[in-house]
C-alpha cells in the first residue's frame, strides 16, 4: 500500500496494509487485535520523513466532530476529534468568532497531532489555548486524559515526544477559546507589515490576522500539494547569550529571539542560508528557495535522499557555526 498521498513530503513509501478508523471504539478494536510493534499510527502525515518501506499496518486516525463542552459569555471550551484537519478547524473558529488560534492558520496536519509538538507560529503556541486531551494507551487500550500540566509543553515539544513517545494515540483535544475581548497577537514583525497593507483597511480582528498569516505563509512556505515538504525541517537552536555575542562579531546582522537573560534562539533558516544551502537542489531533494529551513521534494526524491541532504546541512552548520541542528520532523 503506497503512502504517497498520506505524507506531505509526497514520498512513495509502502506499508503492508492500511486501516482507517473513525472512532475511539474502532481504535480500541484494532489495538486489541495487533501488537503495538505491528502498527504505524498515521495522522496528517505533515511532520514526518519516511526513509524506507514499513513492514507494518498503517492505522489512519480519522475521527471527526466538534462539540461544545461548556461556555459562558466570554469563553468556550470546544472538544475536537483527532482526525479533523487543523486549518479547517481554524477557519471554523473564525466563522464562529472564537479567538485564540488565528495565528496558527494554514498549518498542515490534523488536530490530534497538534499537541505532540506543540505547534506554533507568529507568536502563538498550541499550549496557549490547550485545555486537555484524551488519548488511548496503546498497551493497555485504556483511554486517559492529559491536562495541560501533564503534557509538559515546551518549544516544539511535549510529553508525547519524550516519556510518552509512541505510547498513545490522541483521540480528541479540548481548547479554550475566547468569544469576545479576543487577545490579538500582532507583535510579530511580519504580521504588522502585512496588516499595514491597504487591503486590510486598518482593521485588526481574528479574521484579518488569519488572512495576514495565510498571506505570509503562502508567500514563503511551499504548498505541500505542489511541492512536497514538512514545514520547518529543523528546530531553531537555543544558544547561550555569550555565543550570540561571539557570532555577532562576524555577523552583526544575525537575527535572534530572546528566551531569557541567558539564552536566545537563532533562526536555523538564517544559519542554513549563510552556509550557502538556500535553493540548493540535488536530484529532486532540495532546500526551498524562499525559506532555507524547509526541505523539499520536487517530485521523485526518496526519503533517504532528503535525509542525506539534511545530514549534510547539519555537518556544515556544525563546522561553520559549532551549532548542532536538531530535526523537528520525525525521521522514520
Ligand atoms: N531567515 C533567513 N533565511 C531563510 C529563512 C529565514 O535569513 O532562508 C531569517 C528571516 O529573515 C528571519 C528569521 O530567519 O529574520 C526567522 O524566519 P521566519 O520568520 O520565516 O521564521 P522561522 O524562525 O524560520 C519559525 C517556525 C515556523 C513558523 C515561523 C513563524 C520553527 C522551527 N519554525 O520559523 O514554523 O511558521 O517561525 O512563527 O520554530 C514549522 O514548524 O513547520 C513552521 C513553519
Amino acid at each position: 500500500y503506497s503512502l504517497k498521498l498520506h505524507n506531505t513530503f509526497g514520498l512513495n513509501v509502502k506499508a503492508k496494509q492500511y486501516l482507517a478508523v473513525s472512532s475511539t471504539e474502532e481504535i480500541k478494536h484494532v489495538l486489541k487485535r495487533f501488537y503495538a510493534s505491528e502498527l504505524f499510527i498515521l495522522s496528517g502525515g505533515s511532520n514526518m520523513l519516511l526513509t524506507k518501506d514499513l513492514d507494518k499496518t498503517v492505522l489512519h486516525i480519522q475521527n471527526l466532530g466538534k462539540q461544545i463542552i461548556e461556555e459562558d459569555e466570554n469563553k468556550v471550551r470546544v472538544r475536537v476529534q483527532a482526525g479533523e484537519n487543523w486549518h479547517q478547524f481554524v477557519l471554523w473558529c473564525i466563522e464562529q468568532n472564537y479567538g485564540g488560534i488565528e495565528n496558527l492558520s494554514l498549518i498542515p496536519g490534523c488536530v490530534g497531532t497538534s499537541p505532540i509538538q506543540n505547534i506554533g507560529a507568529y507568536g502563538v503556541e498550541l499550549k496557549d489555548v490547550f485545555h486537555s486531551c484524551k488519548a488511548v494507551h496503546i498497551q493497555s487500550v485504556n483511554e486517559e486524559e492529559f491536562t495541560k500540566v501533564d503534557c509538559q509543553f515546551g518549544y516544539r515539544n511535549s510529553i508525547f515526544k519524550n516519556k510518552a513517545k509512541g505510547q498513545y494515540i490522541i483521540t480528541s483535544v479540548d481548547f479554550i477559546l475566547t468569544k469576545r475581548k479576543h487577545e490579538l497577537k500582532t507583535t510579530y514583525g511580519a504580521i504588522q507589515e502585512e496588516l499595514s497593507k491597504v487591503k486590510y483597511r486598518g482593521e485588526v480582528s481574528i479574521k484579518s490576522i488569519s488572512d495576514a498569516v495565510i498571506a505570509i505563509r503562502e508567500s514563503k512556505l511551499p504548498n505541500p500539494k505542489e511541492i512536497g515538504n514538512s514545514g520547518s525541517f529543523f528546530k531553531n537552536p537555543v544558544v547561550d547569550k555569550s555565543y550570540l555575542d561571539y557570532i555577532q562579531k562576524s555577523y552583526p546582522e544575525v537575527p535572534f529571539y530572546k528566551i531569557n537573560d541567558q539564552q536566545v534562539k537563532i533562526p536555523a533558516g538564517w544559519l542554513i542560508e549563510k552556509a550557502g544551502f538556500k535553493g540548493m537542489r540535488i536530484n529532486d531533494a532540495g532546500v526551498h528557495k524562499k525559506q532555507a529551513l524547509v526541505l523539499v521534494n520536487y517530485g521523485n526524491a526518496t526519503g533517504a535522499e532528503i535525509l542525506a541532504l539534511a545530514q549534510q546541512i547539519q555537518k556544515e552548520i556544525q563546522q561553520q557555526f559549532k551549532i548542532q541542528l536538531e530535526a523537528e520532523v520525525n525521521i522514520i
